[in-house]
């Protein structure tokens, strides 16, 4: 719709504009130099890192990095679509947006729909005085503990009985009626073509913008009945997956909210407020989106996730955990709070009080917190195996996230949980993002994640890391499994004694094990984040790295007793090397026939003597 708006206005139209008076009559700003500066509106900060440069006529904020010109500090403070930010500027400049139809008619059917949902509010709330209303509607809101000033604080209000009252109320003229349906509010029945209200019988929440239109609404049948909710289709101007129910009211409360509670249901929104709780807010029967969160961010420092004790609770848990992991940033907090099983924070409220459940509220859980217990929450993390299988699926989602603080102090839990270092962690990641993809394959991600989650006999079998260790071991070179070893326990190679010319055995890579080697040699405390660092310097060996990381990729270091399988492989590293000098010098002796030296021959003597104890060793063993 942007485009509908021609560029040359849009350039002219900030000609005009002045951004500093714009923001200065939303934001307390101060000069200071050149430029303006005050507190940012878009992220909770004491002290003031948002600049406004007139020269420049734009805006930008050091803390959270907001920034733009006049027109987009409009879309974000005042949460408006890119026209309507226009249109608010060009009226305040004095000058019309020229506009294509199309888009003038979408413009003025939003006004209309806007301006029919604010009638239909009014209207349910009238309805609340009726006969019909005291019967049956207030003794319901009474009996649920709500009183007439809550009530008018959310717009409350009833929808009775029968199927056209709405449309003869609020829909005066075809055009009225016309846009309750597009808005949301009838229903077409298709064989009769006629329309009837889609809400009947139902207390009335009405859903409002952050400016404070109504936008749709939230019916819920008074007593028992189906469905318990009915709410207002999508809409061109009503996205659940935006909107939040509560918000403006929560806003308009308090002007500065430390935080946000967000919850399931509107009742218990409207729960908490009437406990004097105005900080809550309730999706709208959907999951918490991503935009959800960037507007509860945008004015509040703060958010605490409320969920239900049961099962279905702890899955929107995980749920929101993995939309606010890769978003979160550094001066946003997240917390979650699991409510008793069967309880709900309008019935907690209610039997509680107002100070239990802030208590309760002040000791949710930490964001990390929840993470890694419910992470681990299956995982024997007492042995190697579950560590590593805890920092397989750990690894992944914390890389995900912003670089912030909270992302580096949760990878140094995992080094503490691992007794890996960060470096061999962060140098490893390859490593995991290869252990998620082959999950993909053989396990559908999600359910194996919940299934491990909350049916811990079900996950033990499909999570058993011994099980896939063999599976996918299976055809990886002897090489590249030593190499691969040593990559993550590097001081293995101090048990063991070294391989002349190791470099010369028929196989892949084998170059790479004998440089590694006599780097593990020469700098036995280095990790292989060291490794990498010192190699990525050198130009004889960066060219290695490549290889290497793809070895890593494609060999997991193994779960289980790794030193007993490097001291394996290396004894066969040592067998193969013994062959190569056999056949060779077998080579040799026909080639030359009896001109070997008798240095030669001694040698040849010695080698054939280790491979006969080696192979007799073997057939020992077995
Ligand atoms: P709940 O079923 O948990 O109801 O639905 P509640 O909020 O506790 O309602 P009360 O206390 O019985 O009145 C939580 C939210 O899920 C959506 C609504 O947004 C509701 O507030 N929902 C639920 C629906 O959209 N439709 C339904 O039929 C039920
Ligand atoms: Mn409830």
């Amino acid at each position: 719709m942007a485009s509908k708006i021609p560029q040359a206005f849009i350039d002219d139209l900030l000609a005009r504009t002045d951004i500093v008076d714009v923001i200065d009559s939303r934001v307390k700003l101060r000069k200071t130099g050149k430029n303006y500066s005050g507190l940012c509106p878009f992220h909770q900060e004491k002290s003031p890192s948002f600049s406004v440069s007139p020269d420049k006529q734009f805006y930008y904020c050091f803390g959270c990095g907001a920034g733009g010109n006049a027109i987009s500090f409009i879309t974000e403070y005042e949460n408006l679509p890119f026209p309507q930010a226009v249109e608010d500027l060009a009226k305040r400049a004095g000058i019309e947006v020229p506009k294509e139809d199309n888009h003038r008619s979408n413009d003025h059917l939003y006004q209309a729909q806007f301006k029919i949902l604010d009638l239909a509010a009014a209207y349910f709330q009238s309805q609340l005085k009726s006969t019909e209303a005291k019967q049956l509607a207030i003794p319901y809101l009474k009996d649920r503990g709500l009183d007439g000033s809550t009530a008018k604080q959310f717009a409350i209000g009833y929808a009775p009985a029968g199927w056209d009252n709405l449309i003869k109320s609020v829909g005066l003229t075809d055009s009225d009626v016309s846009h309750l349906e597009s808005a949301g509010m009838l229903i077409r029945h298709e064989e009769k073509d006629s329309l009837y209200d889609r809400f009947r019988e139902r207390i009335m929440f009405p859903i409002r913008d952050m400016r404070g239109r109504v936008i749709a609404f939230g019916g819920r049948i008074v007593g028992d009945g189906k469905p318990k909710y009915l709410n207002s289709p999508e809409t061109d101007t009503f996205h659940k997956g935006r909107e939040l129910y509560g918000l403006y009211e929560a806003r308009k409360a308090t002007r500065n909210l430390e935080k946000i509670i967000i919850v399931e249901g509107y009742m218990d929104v409207v729960s908490l407020a009437q406990f004097d709780i105005n900080y809550s807010v309730a999706t709208l029967g959907t999951a918490t989106s991503i935009h959800h969160l960037e507007r509860l961010y945008k004015i509040t420092s703060e958010i605490v996730f409320c969920f239900d004790g049961d099962k279905a609770g702890l899955k929107a848990a995980k749920r929101a955990l993995e939309t606010l992991m890769p978003s979160i940033k550094d001066g946003q907090q997240a917390k979650f709070l699991f409510l008793p099983d069967g309880e709900d924070p309008d019935t907690l409220v209610r039997q509680k009080g107002k100070q239990h459940f802030e208590e309760m509220v002040s000791a949710a859980m930490p964001m990390s917190e929840y993470f890694f217990s419910s992470l681990s929450e299956n995982i024997d993390m007492d042995s190697i195996d579950g560590r590593a299988l805890f920092s397989s699926q750990a690894l992944p989602l914390i890389q995900q996230m912003q670089p912030s603080l909270l992302q580096q102090m949760m990878q140094e839990r995992i080094s503490e949980l691992t007794g890996l270092t960060l470096s061999q962690l962060t140098s490893s990641n390859h490593l995991h993002d290869n252990y998620q993809s082959e999950e993909h394959t053989s396990y559908e991600p999600q359910e194996s994640y919940d299934s491990y989650q909350y049916e811990p006999s079900n996950s033990k079998k499909s999570f058993s890391p011994q099980k896939r260790y063999t599976k996918r071991t299976a055809n990886i070179s002897l090489v590249n499994r030593t190499i691969s070893l040593l990559l993550h326990h590097p001081y293995l190679i101090r048990e063991v004694e070294p391989i002349a010319e190791l470099s010369q055995i028929e196989e892949d890579n084998a170059d790479i094990l004998a440089l590694l080697i006599d780097y593990w040699n020469k700098f036995p405390e280095a990790s292989m984040g060291q490794m990498l660092i010192d190699w990525q310097d050198d130009q004889n060996y960066a060219s290695k790295l490549l290889v290497i990381s793809e070895i890593s990729r494609l060999n997991p270091c193994p779960d289980g007793n790794y030193r007993q399988m490097f001291l394996d492989s290396w004894e066969k590293i040592e067998e193969r090397k013994r062959d190569l000098t056999f056949n060779q010098l077998k080579k040799q002796q026909s080639s030359l026939k009896s001109n070997l030296s008798d240095s030669v021959k001694q040698q040849a003597k010695q080698y054939i003597e280790a491979l006969a104890a080696s192979h007799k060793k073997k057939s020992n063993k077995t």
